[in-house]
């Protein structure tokens, strides 16, 4: 039996840190220890042996606002390997009155070149009868979680009314209900009127999406969720105003999740006023880039745990297509690339300025989003039985982010000229090495889907204390007799 032995670093879980060699056999962890013997030994020495990360939130080969981001999951999973993600989530987008699991076909003949693994989130893009019977195919094929998206409007959003009886279906099917939360119809609004007014550059998208907007749609994403009595994720948390949403929501007890992204953790909206249009184009997502203000709050809320997970969002479009919007922001496709970068800028910005241990930052990418979608101990752990996803990561490596050589498919990187230090030395996909010192040695179609079960420990609870506290008649002994 072929066995692989990661020896002589120091493992790195959540909640621990300590010196073990690690044994690999069929593509799972069979033993941890000291001085173990394999028939491949990997040199860990002065290294960190982590669980590889996992990204809750890309797009790959999305179509979206008149086009395809430019990463598939070929080169999408390629990238993620070569910065020690092991995992993507993508989303399965149905189209206006696609059935679910038509769509989540789609997606599987997308995926069949994956390098690494990867699990898939249902957006609910519609509404309608048979949208409601397909979210129980949905989770019985392990897609249990579901994205909504409040902005977007006349594409992708979806209005509260039909968020409320998505997010009731999604409580009784004991999944997770997602959101995009931006108020979609004051985007719109803002947009016509920065267009009116002249205002058509790259920086009037910051303008069209103010922290209000996100703060506003944060809170009526908790509110709807804690009236359906379902758990709820909250993607790409740019601001304070969402943050704090998402903060007092969790102290008073309610199971609420924030995601920032590494793209507002590191960069600033200043971005948006270069003099090159390409340069600010290239920048534009949503929610767009924040202030330093917004900034210190998400480090606070990785900090203090009130936010809980680091993704990238990967929806990465080629300068050309940004060309789209020349003249008209509103036609900018909305996306930026980082599934390469995610985890060395978070380390060198996080770990390395003190701000993170480096347990956080293992929980942060990898091991609490694992437990958010129900699928750890088999992802996002570094223990018997789990699958050897796994990064060796060489604290003193260093190189500096550029384009040039970067895994992605597009012609630029919005983390250009930016030094990291802390990068993978090896990289395991279910046991594959997959990386070493920076050359790739994917195996295309290596990757696999990886279904997730419905009713987590969260959702049990949650159901639970609903139960408990549900109004109920009061029993009286005799009804009063009626008037006079
Ligand atoms: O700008 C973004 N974020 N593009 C991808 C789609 C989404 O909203 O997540
Ligand atoms: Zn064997
Ligand atoms: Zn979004
Ligand atoms: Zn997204």
């Amino acid at each position: 039996m072929a066995s692989t032995v990661i020896k002589g670093g120091t493992v790195v879980t959540a909640d621990l840190s300590y010196l073990a060699d690690v044994r690999i056999e069929h593509g799972v962890i069979t033993e941890i220890g000291l001085n173990l013997q394999g028939d491949q030994v990997l040199d860990a020495s002065g290294c960190s042996v982590m669980p590889g990360g996992i990204d809750p939130h890309t797009h790959l080969e999305m179509p979206f606002m008149g086009t395809y981001s430019a990463d598939d999951f070929e080169s999408g999973t390629r990238a993620a390997l070569a910065g020690g993600t092991t995992m993507v989530v993508d989303f399965v987008l149905p189209g206006q009155g696609q059935g679910l699991m038509d769509a989540a076909q789609m997606w599987h003949n997308k995926s069949t070149r994956a390098n690494c693994d990867y699990s898939y989130h249902m957006a609910i893009t519609w509404w309608g009868e048979k949208v409601w019977e397909d979210m129980a195919e949905s989770v019985k094929a392990g897609m249990t979680s579901f994205k909504h998206f409040m902005a977007y409007k006349g594409a992708l959003m979806v209005n509260d009314d039909e968020l409320f009886a998505s997010f009731r279906r999604v409580g009784e099917l004991g999944g997770l209900a997602m959101v995009h939360a931006e108020n979609g119809d004051v985007v719109a609004e803002l947009t016509a009127k920065l267009l009116a007014e002249g205002n058509s550059g790259p920086e009037a998208h910051a303008y069209s999406r103010p922290p209000q907007v996100e703060g506003e749609a944060t809170n009526r994403a908790i509110m709807i969720a804690d009236m359906a009595g379902v758990p709820l994720y909250v993607v790409h948390t740019s601001c304070e105003e969402a943050h704090e949403a998402i903060r007092r929501a969790r102290q008073q007890g309610k199971r609420v999740w924030g995601e920032p992204l590494i793209q507002h953790l590191t960069l600033d909206d200043s971005e948006y006023q270069h003099a090159d249009w390409e340069h600010a184009a290239r920048r534009v997502m949503s929610p767009p880039f924040r202030n330093k203000k917004h900034q210190d709050s998400l480090w606070a809320g990785l900090q203090s745990g009130s936010l809980s997970v680091v993704a990238t969002d990967h929806c990465a479009f080629t300068t050309e297509q940004k060309r789209y919007g020349l003249g008209d922001f509103s036609k900018i496709p909305n996306g930026t690339g980082g599934l390469e970068d995610r985890m060395p800028m978070l380390w060198t910005h996080g770990v390395n300025t003190g701000r993170l241990t480096p347990n956080e930052f293992v929980a942060v990418t990898s091991t609490n989003i694992a437990k958010i979608l129900n699928c750890y101990p088999k992802k996002g752990a570094v223990l018997v039985g789990a699958d050897a996803d796994l990064v060796v990561w060489d604290p003193q490596k260093e190189k500096v982010i550029s384009a040039k050589g970067q895994q992605s498919a597009i012609d630029y990187n919005v983390f250009e000229g930016q030094r990291v230090k802390g990068l993978p030395r090896f990289t395991l996909s279910r046991g594959q090495v997959a990386v070493v010192e920076g050359r790739m040695q994917v195996q295309q179609g290596h990757g696999r889907f990886v279904p997730r079960a419905p009713r987590g420990a969260v959702n049990q609870a949650l159901s639970a204390w609903k139960e408990l506290t549900a109004p109920r008649p009061v029993q009286r002994s005799g009804i009063p007799a009626s008037g006079v």
